[in-house]
């Protein structure tokens, strides 16, 4: 996909209006950035295969006269590139020698941002955002899920660390907030070693508020719609206690999460931490790992490949998905906000899951055909596989809480944040990275 591809994309909200930039200026906090600029930092081939390394070369050249920094265009300059030569079955790096122009902030209004777990989904996005806002950005990662590639378009940026660490040892840092993301999220990933997830939730969650009581830092913990189990009221909202099997396969992460928040309330009633906690309901978007078994990024994969998709069980189960710019207005906007109590952060709009697979069937054909011109040669069929232990047969947030007080509400359909992610998926496989 070209810049000017990734430019002439058009955008629609829910009420049908085109969204242009994400964020807001709210709570004395402005985290508005234009739409092109963050989508050129991921909606783009990664590699660039070339086979002829002349025409690699004019590109490169063209690229370096596009404009001066702006915020909203002439951003294919700041973007760094692996280079694949199919001759020689090689690669080269090149590193970036611009970045993506950041806001110049005055001292009293830039913040010195931690975010762990920020070399994953969540956490990128979010340190592009922050970054582009033009705060001081320290991603702590250990790359178990995470990967340097989803930052390092910022790295050697002197508003920007990357620490490898594991947030079971401690760490100190000085710091104003901290957003603490670190720890795996999917099923794959959290059983793969139950007993380091919890530990990772418990410990890592007890390490970071340890040092938010050192440095006074605001502290914000990414939990999770799990907390409530397999819940026995729907909409969820935030003073439902949960229905929660504590030795079943989902335990490590629910109970882990479920510890983490007693934990984050300990600190903020016996020891006065500025605290926050977003529990965060399914949540789709680039970057995400393909293969880590979530159904979004399942779904699509298959499609793309021309695969039959697989739904487990009947399908009748049904799920809601937030798109990731929401979610990262939203956790912006609480951790600037003075809410302290736990709040929702998801989109409401629920599918039955086969539904959804019916949907992103759709969506796959159909930019294929307006992208690419390519009818499918075939429409996938949907097939039935069994379902997994304990998985949840209803989830929707009541997110009236977030509504009131953060005057959030998602504003990404999800067909809308499908098309986008079926892009990023395309151009990856396009560049044979997947
Ligand atoms: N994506 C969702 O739909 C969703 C839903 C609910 C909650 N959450 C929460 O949001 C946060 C981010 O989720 P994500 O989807 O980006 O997952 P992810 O797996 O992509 O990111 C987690 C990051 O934490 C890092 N990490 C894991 N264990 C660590 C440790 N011990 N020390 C340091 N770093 C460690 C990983 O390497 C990775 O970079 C998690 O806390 C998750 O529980 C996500």
């Amino acid at each position: 996909m070209t810049s000017s591809t990734v430019q002439s994309i058009r955008t629609l909200d829910k009420s049908g209006n085109d969204i242009t930039s994400v964020g807001f200026q709210r709570f004395g906090f402005d985290c508005e950035v234009s739409l092109d600029v963050l989508r050129s930092l991921y909606l783009r081939p990664h590699y660039v295969t070339t086979a002829n390394e002349d025409k690699t070369e004019r590109v490169d050249t063209k690229e370096s006269n596009d404009p001066a920094p702006s915020t909203n265009g002439g951003y294919a300059a700041y973007q760094s590139k692996s280079i694949y030569h199919p001759q020689s079955h090689s690669i080269s790096y090149t590193t970036l020698s611009r970045f993506p122009p950041v806001k110049l902030l005055p001292q009293a209004g830039r913040k010195r941002v931690l975010v762990t777990g920020g070399a994953g989904f969540v956490g990128s996005h979010l340190v592009d955002r922050l970054m582009l806002l033009g705060h001081d950005v320290t991603v702590l990662d250990n790359f178990f899920t995470g990967s340097k590639t989803s930052v390092s378009h910022w790295v050697g940026h002197p508003n920007f660390e990357l620490v490898r660490h594991d947030v079971v040892e401690p760490f100190m840092i000085e710091c104003d907030q901290i957003y603490h993301l670190a720890c795996p999220a999917s099923p794959v990933h959290y059983q793969f070693n139950a007993v380091k997830t919890i530990k990772t939730s418990f410990q890592g969650t007890l390490n970071m508020l340890g040092l938010a009581k050192r440095t006074k830092a605001r502290f914000l913990l990414t939990s999770t719609s799990e907390v409530y189990g397999d819940p026995e009221v729907h909409p969820q909202h935030e003073d439902y206690w949960g229905h929660v099997n504590p030795i079943g396969p989902r335990a490590c992460y629910d109970e882990g999460k479920r510890v983490a928040e007693t934990l984050t309330y300990g600190f903020h009633n016996q020891d006065g931490v500025d605290v926050r906690v977003a529990r965060i309901f399914n949540t789709y978007g680039p970057r995400m790992n393909p293969f880590d078994g979530r159904v979004v990024s399942n779904f699509i994969v298959q499609a793309l490949r021309g695969e039959d998709l697989t739904v487990y069980g009947d399908g009748t189960q049904t799920r809601s998905f937030q798109y990731i710019h929401d979610l990262v207005d939203g956790l912006i906007a609480l951790m600037n906000s003075d809410e302290t109590r736990p709040v929702n952060l998801g989109n409401g709009d629920e599918f039955t899951i086969l539904e959804f697979a019916h949907l992103v069937r759709d969506i796959v054909e159909d930019v294929k055909r307006t992208d690419d011109g390519i009818a499918s040669p075939r429409r996938v069929n949907i097939i039935h596989e069994g379902l997994p232990k304990d998985d949840p047969q209803k989830r929707r947030p009541d997110t009236s809480r977030a509504k009131a007080s953060l005057e959030w509400q998602p504003r990404w359909t999800v067909r809308m944040g499908l098309e986008e992610m079926v892009r990023y998926y395309k151009a990856k496989m396009a560049e044979g990275s997947l």
